[in-house]
């Protein structure tokens, strides 16, 4: 039987301070391979920082996480980097694009942990940014390009390693609701015509409700909305 892409057992994240913070409070939680699933919750309940530990971006309090069935509890910092490199793909509200390089070096960095081939990583860079809509742009730098652009740019990146989940927190966050539209179109077909496995993190209750599954966080609970057309 094949593992959850994910699974979170018990999950608690507490950060120190005078009353320490109990941001994740006991979360369990798994997605399986073609989930699309939104994350939504008030500011401050806890989506970033279960968002940044599903991806081993932050290790959890207590509890552990599992990532295609490996316990990454155990593994040190160097084996983490591994498999996000491999596994995961990340798409954060401010883009983080490197601005001097080129679209397409910004694309295929995404495969040097690999020890993909430099012609290798560029052709997988060029199909990336295809899937994406912006195989014409594979030369320009990022400061001439729009935020949908750039956010084009960055899914690209998440996928071009050919990632087990994608986990964007609020990608939309900086754009305007046209191309909030069109960037978060480009998730659902990447998810229903490739079986992309997706985490969203979304303030945006239209968004939400165009997606099937929803977790909503408050206080570090997590809890599923079954609502309608679900
Ligand atoms: N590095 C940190 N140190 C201390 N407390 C933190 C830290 N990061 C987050 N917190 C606290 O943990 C709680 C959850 O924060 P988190 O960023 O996960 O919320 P969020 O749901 O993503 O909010 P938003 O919608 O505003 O992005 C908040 O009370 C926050 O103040
Ligand atoms: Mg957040």
């Amino acid at each position: 039987m094949t593992p959850p892409v994910i699974e979170l057992r018990s999950v608690v994240r507490t950060y120190p301070g005078e009353p320490p913070v109990r941001a994740l409070d006991g979360v369990d939680l798994r997605i399986d391979t073609g989930e699309m699933v939104a994350i939504i919750g008030p500011s401050g309940s806890g989506k970033s920082t279960l968002l940044n530990v599903m991806g081993t971006l932050d290790r959890p309090t207590e509890g552990s996480v599992l990532i295609d069935g490996v316990d990454t509890r155990e593994l040190k910092e160097r084996h983490l980097c591994g498999l996000r490199a491999t596994r995961l793909g990340f798409v954060f509200q401010s883009f983080h694009l490197i601005e001097s390089a080129r679209v397409l070096d910004n694309v295929a960095n995404g495969l040097l942990y690999q020890g993909v081939a430099r012609a290798e990583r560029e052709r997988r860079a060029r199909r990336a940014l295809e899937l994406v809509g912006l195989g014409e742009r594979a030369t320009t730098k990022p400061p001439k390009l729009s935020g949908g652009q750039r956010q084009r740019v960055a899914i690209a990146r998440a996928i071009v390693a050919e990632p087990s989940l994608i986990l964007a927190d609020e990608p939309t966050g900086n754009l305007d609701s046209r191309t909030s539209d069109e960037v978060l179109a480009l998730l659902d077909r990447l998810n229903a015509d490739l079986g992309a496995t997706i985490a969203i993190i979304t303030h945006d209750h239209e968004v939400a409700e165009r997606v099937p599954r929803r977790i909503t966080v408050h206080d570090g609970r997590v809890s599923e909305l079954t609502g309608v057309g679900s």
